[in-house]
């Protein structure tokens, strides 16, 4: 099959671009690597094209989707704190960016699974949170991926088969500052011995599903059977930051206390999926957990992969 993956070069995007080379599929990326690294895509380099080029040049858009089966959309600017400074650029590509790929997507049938975001139910009124319960996006990124799952509804309506995924913290190998940052700075920290810094009390909670696992719900929801979803893509499960600090002194065997700083503008209070759609409709689970993993990289000094 063929398929574009936008943001290929980025941190899930070349996980997805990773898996579909090794399953024989003709793979094209469009990034313009503004957080992507051409580097993420060093192992299958040779087995895809590149290009190097953005989702608002609808020039490059219309003749690379003609004939293709599907788009991977993760190209986004996806920075919440940047948000709050960038509203129209982000606007621009997120939104803008995203109605290009559905126009033609219409015009060229072809399928599209693209990268929403947990962000969209804001500060949840329960949790577990279900895919119907009420979105109330607190920063403009976020307003950005409800913005964009109205459009996928808009296009649904006239045939488009579209689908997309409420990702909520995804970690693994080279995850990004914003989602996975604290982690990412946690372990950075205790790499240097020194002890994790809390932004706020600690007692916000975070649902972590592993990257490898987001890749998998992209491509098992392309190759499924249903044409229009949302899906939550977590797993179910969650850690307090200041567990989570706890739990990497733990691994490392450090004898020091976590410190604690001012709370960040912007950030939700708690978030935990319900996954029950995504498992009944296409058979997605998760199968990689945060707390193992953190063992993994601690026990097995694996900092290089943070
Ligand atoms: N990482 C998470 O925990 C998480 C959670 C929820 C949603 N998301 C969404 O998942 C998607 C992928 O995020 P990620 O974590 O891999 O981040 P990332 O920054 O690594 O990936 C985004 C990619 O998009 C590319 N890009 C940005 N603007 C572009 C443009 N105009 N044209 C072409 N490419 C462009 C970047 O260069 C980058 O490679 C994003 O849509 C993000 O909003 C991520």
């Amino acid at each position: 099959m063929k398929y574009i993956v936008t943001g290929g070069a980025g941190f899930i995007g070349s996980n997805i671009v990773k898996k579909l080379a090794a399953r024989g599929d003709k793979v094209t990326v469009i990034d313009n690597l503004n957080t992507g690294k051409e580097e993420n895509l060093e192992l299958v380099r040779d087995k895809i094209t590149f290009l190097n080029d953005t989702i608002l040049n609808m020039d490059l858009l219309e003749k690379e989707t003609k004939g293709i089966d599907g788009i991977f959309h993760q190209a986004a600017l996806a920075s919440v704190q940047d948000s709050f400074s960038k509203p129209e650029e982000y606007h621009d590509v997120n939104v803008n960016g995203t109605e290009n790929i559905l126009k033609l997507a219409k015009k060229y049938n072809f399928k599209v699974v693209y990268a929403s975001s947990s962000s969209v139910y804001g500060n949840p009124e329960k949790i577990p949170i279900s895919e119907l319960d009420s979105k109330n996006p607190i920063n403009p990124y976020a307003k950005t991926k409800l913005k964009k799952e109205e459009l996928a509804k808009k296009y649904s309506k006239i045939g488009v088969k579209v689908i997309g995924l409420r990702y909520f913290n995804v970690f693994g190998k080279g995850q990004s500052k914003e989602y996975a940052g604290v982690l990412k700075l946690f372990l950075e920290r205790i790499r240097d011995q020194l002890p994790p810094k809390i932004n706020g009390d600690g007692t916000q909670f975070r649902d972590f599903v592993y990257v490898e696992d987001v890749a998998d719900a992209n491509i098992m929801s392309m190759d499924s059977d249903v044409d229009h979803e949302f899906f939550n893509v977590g797993t179910n499960t969650s850690i307090t930051i200041l567990n989570l600090a706890k739990t990497i002194i733990k691994s490392a065997e450090l004898n020091i206390e976590p410190i604690f700083g001012p709370a960040l503008k912007g950030d939700v209070q708690k978030t935990i999926a319900n996954i029950d759609l995504i498992k009944e409709k296409i058979g997605w689970k998760p199968t990689v957990f945060l707390e193992e993993w953190i063992n993994e990289i601690i026990s097995m000094k694996k900092f290089d992969e943070i």
